[in-house]
């Protein structure tokens, strides 16, 4: 089947199966390889991807469900439109060493920006707690929800690219 949507910005319009997972659209037909797989089981959340804004598991979706929708990748997040700078939180995550291997690294990033949005004030619990569907293998998480904190107060001083 056919399906059309805003991806990344752009429209977009492709051929899928009608089980075909929006992972598989993106990492094998798309070339968008930003999004992990670490369980395709709905786990780990290194397949975190923005629809309509809010962060799902893209291991778990359906491409048909993306007709007419606005799917966001890793590789769509910007720090302004047309910008080719790090969105804030790529630059948190940086600047603070909230990544070692970097395989859980964009789902976490995708996470922690819808997290963030409209919230400028995140508490270290809040930061804990939305982020339980990210598992990382390394870092034993403290870089990463000080990058998360970092990230939501400096989003809240710079446009997003969504
Ligand atoms: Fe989707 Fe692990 S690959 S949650
Ligand atoms: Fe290696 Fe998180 S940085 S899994």
């Amino acid at each position: 089947m056919q399906i059309s949507f805003t991806l990344n910005g752009k429209p977009a319009t492709v051929d899928v199966g009608a089980a075909t997972l929006v992972t598989e659209l993106l990492r094998e037909h798309l070339n968008l390889t930003g999004t992990h797989i670490g369980c395709d089981t709905s786990q780990c959340g290194a397949c975190v991807v923005h629809l309509d804004g809010l962060a799902v598991k893209s291991c778990t979706l359906l491409a048909p469900a993306l007709e007419g929708r606005s799917l966001v990748t890793i590789e769509g997040l910007q720090s302004a439109p047309g910008s080719n700078r790090l969105h804030p939180m790529q630059e948190a995550f940086r600047e603070h060493h909230g990544l070692q291997c970097g395989f859980c690294t964009p789902g976490m990033v995708m996470t922690a920006v819808a997290l963030a949005d409209g919230k400028p004030g995140l508490t270290e619990a809040e930061v804990r707690h939305g982020l339980e569907g990210n598992i990382c293998r390394c870092t034993g998480y403290q870089n990463i929800v000080l990058a998360v904190m970092a990230g939501a107060a400096a989003m809240h001083g710079a446009a997003s690219g969504e």
